[in-house]
């Protein structure tokens, strides 16, 4: 392999044509002048189709700011993010809008649920939203993949956190997206739960081929996934292949700076 890093290896078998999600050349810039903050420096990553993929860095390091740019939630200042065949970074706000709905589904850490809702409404919300309405078979089989048949009419204030982050990954889930990003989906619990979260997102990857890019700070949770990139100050510096939880720990450390 001569001279050739872990990261240059896996980024030409991962192929850029065939990626299921690639981002080239991201710079995500906030604000102006002196007092700009460089979130992103120039990242280039592409993803295969059904695989699992764990970004890792210290705090600040630009992890958030590139699920939001590879999401379509958020528009890099420079460069190009493309699903599949189509360059999203550029589509008008619309189209950008209704293929994300369709295409790409999103966890977060704090779940993000409407506690004023029911379950089956929150898992609806965003296809309503986008004229859209999912069918109530749909929902009903969304939330029984998460184990939640049967919990439909409760609100997410009934349910342990664990159950909410379930009824999360639902909605994302229930319009049969090709990518799913989660940012820190465990973070908010306790480890058992965390595992739970983490076999669901696995399975998804396993059984329905769908493509996962999961922003963790737990060496653990990043042992699901098939490979961790790992971000300093706005750079992808290295990218591991199938690490142990303790050689992911160790490579963290030396990056400083805490793991989160
Ligand atoms: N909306 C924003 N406005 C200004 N600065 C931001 C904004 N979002 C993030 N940043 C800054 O960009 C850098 C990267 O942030 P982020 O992507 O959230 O990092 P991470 O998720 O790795 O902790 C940090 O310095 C952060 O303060
Ligand atoms: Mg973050």
């Amino acid at each position: 392999m001569n001279g050739m890093t872990t990261a240059a290896v896996a980024a030409a078998d991962d192929g850029v044509a065939g990626a299921a999600l690639a981002g080239d050349g991201l710079h995500r810039e906030y604000g102006r002048g002196g007092a700009a903050v460089r979130a992103l420096r120039g990242v280039s990553v592409a993803f295969a189709p059904g695989t699992f993929t764990a970004v890792m860095g210290p705090s600040g390091s630009g992890k958030t700011t590139l699920l939001h740019c590879l999401a379509g939630m958020d528009r890099p200042t420079r460069g190009t993010v493309r699903w599949g065949g189509t360059e999203v970074s550029r589509l008008p706000e619309r189209r950008l809008a209704e293929l994300r709905r369709t295409r790409v589904g999103f966890v977060f850490q704090a779940f993000n649920l409407m506690p004023a809702m029911t379950v089956a409404q929150n898992v609806e919300l965003p296809g309503r939203l986008a004229g859209a309405r999912p069918e109530r078979a749909q929902v009903l089989a969304a939330l029984a993949r998460v184990g939640l048949s049967g919990r439909e009419r409760h609100r997410p204030g009934q349910l342990s956190g664990g159950q909410q982050q379930r009824v999360a990954i639902a909605r994302a889930l229930v319009a049969r997206p090709d990518v799913v990003f989660a940012d820190e989906p465990t973070g908010a619990l306790d480890r058992a739960t965390g595992h739970d979260i983490l076999d669901l997102l696995r399975a998804g990857v396993d059984l329905d081929g769908r493509t996962c890019v999961m922003v963790t700070h737990d060496p653990v949770a990043a042992g699901y996934a098939d490979r961790v990139l790992l971000l300093a100050d706005g750079l992808l510096v290295d990218e591991l292949v199938r690490p142990t939880a303790a050689q992911v720990g160790e490579r963290l450390s030396r990056l400083g700076g805490g793991a989160r």
